[in-house]
This record gives structure tokens, sequence and C-alpha cells, in this order.
């Protein structure tokens, strides 16, 4: 095995470390942000003093991310066909900044987010996404380049680039780094919806 295999983390850690809590949040007012984006604009749309980010907030910053930054995205970007990719934006105590790339084919696997809020928004490319809320039908939507969506903490969904060209997209949660629930199958997601985990600790505490 090569060293650059070595280094790659497999398929199950590529899956959780998107979004599993890896680190604390930093300290209301403050943010950091990802080398390449580091810039005055993107450190004013992520509102360091914001908490609890609607999904309309959510859908509005990762619309205006994708449209105002797009050039400084594009430098930071990258295409892996082996594994999907990703790189963190941007993190504050209120809220999650993430760009993932998709080359034809990837896709995640069923998912809940905790009891966080999200959105997207497609920089390049097309995204299909099946989606569920608690007891309701699974449903299909296709996003095309310079489409955005905000949904609430009920959605649980399966992303994929099933085109064959590549994608990218820029995602926002709130609040920021829930362990999410990950299903073989969106008929899995329970008819309730998802608890935050630090509920959970009360219920249960
Ligand atoms: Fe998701």
């Amino acid at each position: 095995m090569s060293a650059v295999q070595q280094h790659r983390p497999d398929q199950r850690t590529a899956q959780l470390s998107e979004y599993t809590p890896t680190e604390p949040v930093p300290e209301p007012g403050e943010a950091e942000l990802h080398p390449g984006l580091d810039l005055p604009l993107l450190r004013d749309l992520i509102r360091p003093d914001h908490q609890l980010w609607t999904p309309r907030e959510l859908r509005e910053l990762t619309r205006l991310v994708t449209s105002e930054l797009t050039g400084p995205l594009l430098d930071v970007v990258r295409v892996d066909d082996e594994q999907r990719w990703w790189a963190k934006l941007g993190l504050t105590s209120g809220v999650e900044l993430w760009l993932l790339s998709w080359a034809p084919g990837q896709g995640t696997t069923p998912h809940d987010h905790g009891g966080a809020s999200g959105s997207f928004s497609v920089l390049f490319g097309a995204l299909r996404e099946d989606y569920r809320y608690p007891a309701g039908p699974i449903r299909t939507s296709h996003h095309d380049v310079g489409a955005s969506i905000g949904f609430g903490s009920g959605r649980a969904h399966q992303v994929r680039n099933v085109s064959s060209v590549n994608s990218a997209s820029v995602h926002a949660y709130s609040p920021p780094l829930l362990p999410v629930h990950y299903y073989s199958d969106l008929s899995e997601v329970p008819p309730v919806p998802p608890q935050r985990a630090h509920q959970q600790q009360k219920e249960h505490g």
C-alpha cells in the first residue's frame, strides 16, 4: 500500500468526519475560517455573534457565499474521482460551513443531521436529493447550478451526483457539529424527528 493510500481515511471515517464533532466550537463572536476564504465578506456573512440559524437564514448564507465568493471557492475546490472531497470553510458557535465536491457517481448514504437545520447551494454541476420528513413519503429533487435550499431538522436525505460531470456545493448547518445518524435506506427513518444530542442527554439524565 502506498503512503498516499495509507493516509486516506476509510469510507466510514470519510462519511463521519463530514459532520461529527472533532473540536470545540469557537467562542461566540469568533469565527474560524478556511485560509483560502479568510475574507472580510465571509466574516460578515457568517455572523459570529449569531447562534441559532433558521433554515431561511442558512439558505441565504450558502446562496450568498456561492454567488459572492465564487472565485475563491473555485480556487479551493478539488474533485477526487476515488472518494468524496470536502473542506471546512467556516465554523462559529452558531453555524458550520462546508464546501463539498461530487465526481459523477459519488454521493452520501441516507442520513439526518442530528437535529440541526441545514442548507446547501450548488456551485457547479447538479445534484439529486432523495429526502424524507418523519412519517412522510420519500421525495426526489434535482438541484441545478445556482439552486439553494434550506431545510429544518426533520429532513433526512441522500445526496448524489447522478450526472456525467463534476459537481460542487456549499453546505451550512446550525447548531454546528452535531453527530448525524446514518440509515441504510430512507425507509428506515423513524416517524419522530431527530433530537439534538444535548436534548437526548437531558432526557436520559
Ligand atoms: Fe446532509
